[in-house]
């Protein structure tokens, strides 16, 4: 059972792929550019999580999705809000490389960067707009684009502020990173089936923004882990005065690191962070908490016990980052 709904999930991404590939020509005159996001598209979590949600509630579909289903369609489209949002997450951040390549804005432009996010973020909500069962689910997908572009303006607002709390932080991450997850999964239910199950639906919103949170802190902590190479710059947030949770930790644990912080010295602050090994061990806790969290979120939850292990898999996967 679970060996199967593995290969069935495999092949619903090949789908997804496929489906978006078909989206280059909605993207002329920066085809190019966006093929080569494509080509290096990573490993889709947001996408498989609106899969395995939509097949959770939907038992009955149990075959192979077509190219053109509900499913396959709206993991596209989920993937392409994501890709919009680096797009333009680069240029913000000015980052040189992403996934180990260099970034469109580095290689085209600012022009092109925000002119190709555009054109995938207003082709995602065409595409949801085509296929959305009612006009709540649209709400949804529009509000929570808001909350995406709220919480970046959260972290921008505490740009360089020594005084920034945990609870600050937490809520900025939950609006740029969990809650495109929490989407993913809900969206997913949505598409599944006509009827969802309010229990289901509940379990997805929940499971999708604990694994967001998780994600975004390991992220985070992974910015300063200078040893492992992950594809993107390192000591990126503290150069850009970003005060992700192990700096938080520190800040609230010793005053006098808001000095080190203030010498703008990425350096500095790494040597810190080295010298106090308790602020990363923290701040993998808090990651570790989201992620029971999200495993607690499927307990009882009305979905199928492969697709459970499955989404339970996707959590052991992060788990093993911290
Ligand atoms: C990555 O964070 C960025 C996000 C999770 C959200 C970015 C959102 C926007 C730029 C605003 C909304 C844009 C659109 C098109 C609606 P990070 O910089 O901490 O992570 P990284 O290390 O992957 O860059
Ligand atoms: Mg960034």
């Amino acid at each position: 059972m679970t060996d199967r709904q593995r290969a069935l999930l495999r092949g619903d991404m090949e789908q997804v792929v496929g489906r978006l590939r078909r989206e280059e020509t909605s993207v002329a005159p920066y085809r190019e550019d966006y093929r080569r996001l494509l080509d290096n598209h990573g490993k889709m979590i947001r996408a498989a999580l609106l899969l395995l949600f939509g097949r959770a509630g939907a038992p009955a579909a149990s075959g192979p999705l077509g190219p053109d289903s509900p499913l396959v369609t709206g993991a596209a489209a989920i993937e392409m809000l994501h890709l919009a949002t680096l797009v333009h997450d680069d240029v913000l951040d000015d980052a040189d490389t992403r996934r180990g390549r260099p970034t469109v804005h580095t290689t085209r432009g600012n022009k092109a960067a925000i002119y190709l996010g555009d054109l995938i973020l207003s082709r995602y909500m065409e595409i949801m707009a085509s296929i959305a069962p009612d006009t709540a689910f649209i709400r949804e997908q529009a509000g929570t684009v808001c909350e995406i572009v709220g919480g970046e303006l959260l972290q921008e607002s505490a740009r360089g502020d020594t005084a920034v709390t945990r609870a600050y932080y937490e809520r900025a991450i939950r609006g740029k990173t969990a809650a495109l997850f929490r989407l993913a999964a809900t969206t997913g239910v949505k598409l599944g089936t006509s009827d969802p199950s309010p229990d289901l639906l509940a379990a997805a919103h929940d499971f999708g923004e604990h694994l967001g949170m998780a994600f975004q802190i390991i992220d985070d902590i992974g910015d300063f882990d200078v040893a492992h190479e992950s594809g993107k710059p390192k000591l990126e947030d503290i150069r850009e005065r970003i005060y992700t949770l192990p700096v938080i930790l520190g800040l609230e644990s010793d005053p006098a690191f808001a000095q080190v912080l203030e010498s703008d010295d990425p350096a500095e602050v790494l040597a810190y962070l080295q010298a106090h090994p308790s602020l990363v061990d923290g701040a993998k806790d808090g990651a570790r908490s989201q992620l029971s969290q999200a495993r607690q979120a499927l307990d009882g939850a009305p979905i199928a016990p492969g697709v459970s292990r499955l989404l339970d898999r996707l959590a052991a996967r992060l788990s093993a980052q911290v």
